[in-house]
C-alpha cells in the first residue's frame, strides 16, 4: 500500500517525536526566545515517490511554521494578558493556544514518524 511507504518501523522505545513532545511539555510556558519550527530528521525530497518534496516543502516550511508563528504570538499575548492581570483575554487566547500549540505538536510527531525507505520506513508496521 502506499500510504505505508513512508511509515516509520514501530521500533517499541520511545519515538523521538514522543521526546519532542515531552520537551515541548517541559518548556511550556516557560520559553523566553520562543518555538521555533524544528528541522525535518530527512531532505524534502527524500519520501518520494511517496510524498512529493514540494509537499514536504510547502507543509513543513508554510503550514507548521503558521503554527509556530501563531503559537508564539498567542503566548506573548498571554505573557501580555497576565502582566496586565486581565483574565477576560487569557480566556479569550486559550483557543488560539490550543489551535496553534496543538498544530505545532502534532506536526512535530508527523515528521518523525514518517522516514525514507533507506532509513527504516516502508515497511508495514510490526506488533
Ligand atoms: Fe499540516
Amino acid at each position: 500500500m502506499a500510504t505505508m511507504v513512508a511509515l516509520r518501523k514501530s521500533t517499541g522505545a520511545i519515538s523521538s517525536g514522543a521526546r519532542s513532545l515531552l520537551s515541548f511539555q517541559r518548556g511550556f510556558g516557560t520559553s523566553d526566545h520562543g518555538y521555533t519550527l524544528p528541522d525535518l530528521p530527512y531532505e524534502y525530497g527524500a519520501l518520494e515517490p511517496v510524498i512529493s518534496g514540494e509537499i514536504m516543502q510547502l507543509h513543513h516550511s508554510k503550514h507548521h511554521q503558521a503554527y509556530v508563528t501563531g503559537f508564539n504570538q498567542a503566548m506573548e499575548k498571554l505573557k501580555e494578558a497576565h502582566s496586565k492581570r486581565d483574565p477576560q483575554t487569557i480566556v479569550q487566547l486559550q483557543s488560539l493556544i490550543k489551535f496553534n500549540g496543538g498544530g505545532h505538536v502534532n506536526h512535530s510527531i508527523f515528521w518523525q514518524n514518517l522516514a525514507p525507505v533507506k532509513e527504516g520506513g516502508g515497511a508495514p508496521p510490526e506488533g
